[in-house]
């Protein structure tokens, strides 16, 4: 279905982001023909391009990272030509008597700051001055949305002095993800599950975020930030809370938003003894060689116990990792269930009990670990087998190349659907909860474990799980 007709201006239209991400999930929407008539797509920066070098430099652009669609000429051409540019400065006026020119009237005008949050404020004053807020204006801001709680409030104060929060799209591109979404669909549009989900029958909850990959080209950023800043606070906390909320009314703003808000503020502290922090080394790559300081003690690894203190959630822990350089790339939630109550088949039997694994990426699908009698043998032995689907064979072919992220969030940027995007009080709530952690940490003068890259992270972590009588699920 296409979307109402629009303008976006993409502020650092030329850096990494935007050439990387936004212009080829926009031009994917383009090729499934998701534009209306007259759309465009305006880059700004202060890089001196005119049009055609711009639209050169997203040709490349799309070239390496759309896909398969990047091949059809006639509709890379047509695409590019709705892109257009502006040389514009964020703390200057320079360009932005330009740009007013080409935005045009009546039309959903939607402004992507794809630039660091210092140049969130000047942004925002040039376009209340240069009068180019219509009703039908949209701001959206990528992560890291501050770096603290304290920065989080100042960025959401300077939004909000030219901004109403509906018109404020916060990015964290995980709820972007089909299969993050459809955390929800099975959640919330089966039956079976819901009446287990709860500390009753749940014994402790697993959310993995394992990635093979390092920090290259942001050692910078990744320095100062750490796997609790760049993603526990976001991607975890959001996956955490689509486990764990209640579910809303509605599929709507609020309603989803609200419920996630109050699985934030029913965390508890964690307590130090229930995390771990980790930093990977190893001949071939180490964290420390990489950003250049022998005694960085930032975090690439971070693995925790978080307890949610209402009545579902009491007495059921949630352990969460995340790291970088591990065995694999690997995101998946398991939820594992108790032990059913008495075993009829006596201790031989042995201990059962199900789990349900639901696969982010890649592999995407879920498992149900499900018990059934040990075929051919004397007595009653019982044997747990995978009950396993993957959404690309349950799907059909013409779903085995899901939507990236960006495509979704972008889209409904223009749609005007909130849904998917981090309301303020959120992320002030999640900073909320980093923050006393993070403290401790610089307090205590806390420096990582070291791991092996390559490996699933450091010891420790599995002393976490042990100490409770628990282990994680593989990575693979
Ligand atoms: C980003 C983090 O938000 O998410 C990166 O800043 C991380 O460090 C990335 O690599 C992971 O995203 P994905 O989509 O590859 O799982």
């Amino acid at each position: 279905i296409p979307v109402d007709p629009f303008d976006l201006v993409i502020f650092g239209g030329t850096g990494d982001l935007a050439q990387g991400k936004i212009l080829p999930a926009l031009f994917r929407r383009f090729c499934a023909g998701q534009w209306a008539e007259g759309a465009q797509v305006i880059g700004a920066a202060r890089t001196d391009y005119d049009r055609d070098k711009f639209r050169n430099l997203v040709r490349n652009s799309l070239e390496s990272h759309a896909g398969r669609h990047s091949q059809d000429t006639a509709a890379l051409n047509a695409f590019l030509q709705r892109v257009d540019y502006v040389t514009l400065d964020a703390v200057a006026d320079h360009g932005w008597a330009e740009l007013a020119q080409k935005l045009q009237p009546d039309r959903v005008r939607a402004f992507y700051f794809s630039v660091g949050p210092r140049l969130f404020g000047p942004l925002a004053e040039r376009i209340e001055a240069y009068d180019l807020t219509t009703p039908q204006t949209r701001i959206v801001v990528e992560k890291p949305f501050g770096h603290d709680l304290e920065s989080a409030r100042a960025l959401n104060a300077t939004l909000a002095a030219h901004f109403r929060e509906s018109q404020i799209y916060r990015i964290d591109h995980y709820l972007g993800k089909e299969t993050v979404q459809n955390l929800m669909a099975v959640r919330f549009g089966n039956m079976l599950f819901e009446p287990l989900w709860n500390s009753q029958y749940v014994d402790h909850i697993q959310i993995t975020v394992a990635e093979s990959v390092g920090i290259n080209g942001r050692e910078e950023y990744y320095e100062r930030a750490g796997a609790m800043r760049d993603m526990m606070q976001n991607h975890l906390m959001q996956l955490l809370c689509l486990i764990a909320m209640e579910p809303p009314a509605k599929f709507d703003p609020d309603a989803v938003r609200d419920e996630k808000l109050k699985v934030i503020r029913a965390l508890d502290p964690v307590k130090p003894h229930h995390i771990v922090r980790g930093q990977f080394e190893g001949e071939s790559s180490s964290y420390r060689k990489a950003v250049g300081n022998p005694r960085s003690t930032t975090e690439s690894y971070v693995a925790l116990r978080a307890h949610i203190s209402n009545w579902r959630w009491a007495g059921t822990p949630f352990y969460l990792r995340t790291g970088k350089r591990l065995v694999a790339r690997s995101s998946v939630i398991n939820v594992m269930f108790k032990d059913a109550p008495h075993s009829i088949f006596g201790a031989d039997a042995g201990r059962h009990a199900n789990a349900l694994s639901i696969r982010l990426q890649p592999n995407e699908g879920i498992t149900l670990k499900v018990t059934i009698k040990e075929p051919g043998q004397g007595g009653m032995r019982l044997v747990d087998v995978p009950l396993d689907m993957s959404f690309a064979e349950a799907l059909g072919a013409e779903n085995q190349d899901p939507p990236d992220a960006y495509e979704r969030l972008v889209m409904d940027v223009i749609r005007g659907n909130q849904t998917l995007f981090m309301r303020g009080d959120e992320v002030e709530a999640a900073w909320a909860w980093t923050d006393p952690i993070i403290a401790g940490w610089q307090a205590r003068g806390d420096v990582p474990k070291p791991y092996e890259s390559g490996s699933t992270g450091p010891g420790d972590a599995e002393l976490l799980m042990k100490r409770d009588g628990r282990r994680w699920q593989g990575i693979n």
